[in-house]
């Protein structure tokens, strides 16, 4: 446990760089180890949850290994080319790295035993274990698609046809993956277009994938099965949703200007930010370039004064994991921010939605809780604060409410910081060196 107090500050100011993008550091992993040859990685995210990514190929017989200057080099085996894991593979709290590596063991022919820890546990893989019995393979969990579980990949997979019940790019990545080893078009079919990381990556790794989008807004990814995936270098770009954390502390603490370097400004990943500017927020994109095939800005934040606004449920998937975030500004806006279309917000690292709503009472915010959705009502002024908050192993609440004391009147403290090593490493020297106060 690591105990954290957050204290009211002013004038953060200073230019700073978060870490690699989670989702795409985890992918890079995974492809470069499911290539003929040598992969190099550059800005990998080094956060504990990729690293079980990383370890996870190696139990797999994939070649991975750190350089000195930081770059990561994978000698890949091959799609289909994995050797049986000895022993149990540990996601931890990853559920992006356990749900796309049951989309990669699918089609293997071997049994994989995976685990993680509570919070990964606790989580439903029902969801991908669904459309992968129809590829053909065969799961044994706990109860309700829990994990622990054993995967007893397919030698002999089908390519199908999925239409996705939920806007999830993890669903989406595990079907496209197991469709790599299978033969013919694997389609994946998302009525809500999510993250497009998977399909983009596939595609610079030289395997043909289709996107079309459809009259309603979705879109229909086709993958054709077996290709030959060629190494290929990746340069990740650096996490939006690591960048949120301290975008909305300079917008929050009075007196601040924060210029957050070379942010990954994908379209499909960067709702906050349109809700931000939505709000009132001081946020300028600039030196805006295309960095290996990703969208990438400057973005440089000013201390504003934000109003409530209503977000859509259509912009849920674009911004999904920033709720918590968007919830702390919205408890500074002056006016009332209804958040809608949030049923994920349940299934995450926590019942994301419950918690929130428990902090920010517990923080003396007005917020009411529905089943998907989240109504925060404050007057401009800086919320109270001095709330107790159980960060329930969610490195995304832990840095949320962090971010929270920065501006309210009393101190916030939260139980255990620990799990922002998941996705951020060096959250709190990073802020501290802008001129928090957080000890
Ligand atoms: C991710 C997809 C999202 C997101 C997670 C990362 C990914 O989950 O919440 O942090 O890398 O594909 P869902 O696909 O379950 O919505």
């Amino acid at each position: 446990m690591k105990t954290v107090a957050s204290h009211q500050t002013e004038n953060l100011a200073g230019t700073i760089r978060v870490p690699g993008d989670k989702s795409i550091s985890h992918r890079s992993l995974m492809f470069g180890a499911m290539a003929a040859g040598q992969t190099k990685v550059t800005g990998l995210l080094e956060g504990e949850d990729v690293l079980c990514t990383a370890a996870a190929m190696q139990s797999l017989g994939a070649q991975v290994e750190r350089q000195d200057d930081g770059t990561w080099v994978i000698q890949g085996r091959g799609v289909g080319g994995f050797s049986e894991p000895t022993g149990v593979l540990d996601m931890g709290n990853s559920g992006t790295a356990a749900r796309l590596l049951m989309g990669v063991l699918a089609t293997q022919s071997f049994t994989t035993f995976m685990t993680g820890d509570a919070s990964l546990c606790s989580r439903p893989m029902e969801r991908v274990m669904k459309p992968l019995r129809l590829i053909g393979v065969n799961f044994v969990s706990r109860e309700n698609g829990r994990m622990p579980i054993a995967i007893q990949g397919t030698d002999s997979p089908m390519p199908i046809s999925y239409e996705l019940p939920v806007a999830s790019a993890q669903v989406k990545s595990a079907v496209l993956l197991a469709g790599l080893n299978a033969p013919g078009k694997t389609t994946v079919i998302e009525p809500n277009p999510s993250r497009d990381h998977t399909e983009k990556m596939l595609q610079h790794f030289g395997a043909e994938v289709e996107v079309e989008e459809t009259d309603k807004g979705g879109r229909v990814i086709t993958l054709t099965g077996q290709p030959e995936l060629v190494a290929r270098d990746v340069v990740v770009p650096t996490d939006p949703s690591s960048a949120a954390f301290p975008v909305v502390a300079a917008l929050i603490t009075p007196g601040s200007k924060v210029t957050v370097e070379a942010v990954g400004m994908n379209p499909l990943r960067t709702g906050l930010f349109t809700t931000l500017k939505e709000m009132g927020g001081k946020i300028t994109e600039v030196n805006t370039r295309i960095e290996a095939g990703e969208e990438v800005a400057d973005l440089v934040v000013e201390y504003s004064e934000l109003t409530g606004v209503t977000v859509p449920a259509s912009r849920a998937p674009s911004m999904i994991d920033e709720y918590p975030v968007l919830a702390v500004a919205a408890s500074f806006a002056k006016g009332t921010t209804h958040m809608e279309g949030l049923e994920e917000l349940r299934v995450k690292e926590s019942d994301r939605l419950a918690v929130v709503v428990e902090s920010l009472k517990a923080c003396g915010v007005d917020v009411e809780e529905g089943e998907d959705f989240m109504i925060v009502k404050a007057d401009g002024q800086p919320a109270l604060g001095g709330g107790e908050i159980k960060s329930r192993l969610d490195h995304r609440i832990a840095m949320s409410f962090i971010v929270f004391g920065l501006a309210s009147q009393k101190p916030v403290t939260i139980d255990d910081a620990s799990p922002i090593d998941t996705s951020f490493p060096g959250f709190i020297d990073l802020m501290n060196g802008l001129g928090a106060k957080i000890s």
